[in-house]
């Protein structure tokens, strides 16, 4: 199925809940339309790819083409000794898929419970929470080439993933439309429960089983990041930076109690941009139509009637504060549109 729409709200595709309209919208449900689309089309100069707008700020209207890919169906394609190979579709919800693989008792992605969002995002940004990332179960990524209409594939490697990141962000950013993710889940789950409470989140419920580990997560998730349908938010708006060893000793002389992690690079320290945040005053911060979360000062949230532009000039205050404060520049980790 196509729709192809004109003057078309967006209200309803970013779960800040942001009013803006775009120009045109295309809409499909198999990638062979996506293919027949470009055959018949060419691309006006501005447009994006939207997902779930789970990571979206639309900062004034567009005036260009959203593509919304919003292929269906969940179903398994192959399996090997250890694994089961599963198919969704880009449009599906992601924390459908994670219940679905939950119910049929596969292991990898349970950590990943109620993420926002669609299928077809989670390789571009990598998404990750409590000691996992969708790289580490990502199989092969299927999309279409927008300049020649081709349909192509990417290897997990080919991916490049990284924190928040992946090769659909840099080189191949409005190149290819993902179409759906084959996804290798274990016949035999190996648990991942280092992160934070997350242990004594689970041992609440009795034995570690898939289940019970996605009940903990949903329960910690749910006690800190606010739910998108009662205020709008994008969950966290900015990544957590990664600074030189340098730095991260200097404040950590200074604040003994800042949290840092290791990056995964030599010489680079990553730190809690919510924790620097809330130091600097903001958290339960609110003005006009806009606000810090109360729980989590990574979290900025739409009150409701809030503009694109008044959720931008906050998240400015903010990176200034923090790099009067830290001397550290925070990066958005939303995708800011307009
Ligand atoms: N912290 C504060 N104040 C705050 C928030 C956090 O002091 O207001 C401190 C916490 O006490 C903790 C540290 O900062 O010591 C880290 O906090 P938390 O465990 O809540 O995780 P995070 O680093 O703030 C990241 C992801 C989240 C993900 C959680 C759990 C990023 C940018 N964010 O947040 O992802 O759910 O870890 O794994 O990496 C998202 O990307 O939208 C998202 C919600």
């Amino acid at each position: 199925m196509i729709r192809l729409l004109e003057n078309y709200n967006l209200a309803a595709y970013n779960t800040f809940g942001i009013a803006a309209k775009t120009k045109s919208f295309f809409e499909f449900t198999e990638a062979d339309e996506l293919v027949y689309f470009l055959q018949e089309h060419s691309l006006p100069e501005h447009f994006f790819i939207l997902g779930g707008g789970s990571n979206l700020l639309l900062k004034n209207d567009f005036e260009g083409l959203v593509i919304y890919p919003n292929v269906p169906g969940v179903g398994e394609i192959d399996e090997d000794r250890n694994h089961i190979y599963i198919e969704a579709g880009a449009g599906v919800e992601w924390d459908e898929l994670v219940r679905l693989s939950v119910v049929y008792q596969l292991g990898g992605l349970e950590n990943l419970s109620l993420i926002p969002g669609k299928v077809g995002a989670a390789p571009v940004q990598n998404v990750g929470a409590y000691g996992a990332e969708a790289k580490d179960k990502i199989h092969l990524v299927r999309a279409v080439e927008l300049a020649t209409g081709q349909k192509v594939e990417f290897s997990n490697h080919e991916c490049q993933f990284g924190y928040r990141n992946s090769i659909f962000k840099n080189e191949l950013k409005n190149k290819v439309v993902i179409t759906s993710v084959v996804f290798k889940l274990d016949k035999f789950p190996e648990f991942n429960l280092a992160y934070g409470s997350l242990n004594d989140e689970v041992a609440k419920n009795g034995e570690v089983a898939l289940q019970n580990v996605r009940d903990a997560v949903i329960r910690i998730r749910q006690s800190k990041l606010p739910d998108p349908l009662e205020i709008g938010n994008a969950g966290s708006f900015f990544k957590n930076p990664v600074v030189p060893d340098e730095l991260a000793a200097n404040l950590k002389s200074k604040y003994p109690d800042m949290p840092s992690y290791p990056s995964g690079f030599d010489g680079e320290t990553k730190l809690a941009a919510g924790w620097l945040i809330e130091q600097c005053g903001w958290k339960g911060f609110r003005e006009g139509h806009v606000g810090v979360h109360k729980d989590q000062a990574l979290v900025l949230v739409n009150y409701g009637g809030a503009s694109g532009a008044e959720l931008v000039a906050l998240a400015d205050k903010i990176q200034q504060s923090v790099y009067k404060k830290f001397a550290v520049k925070l990066q958005p980790e939303v995708n800011i549109v307009g």
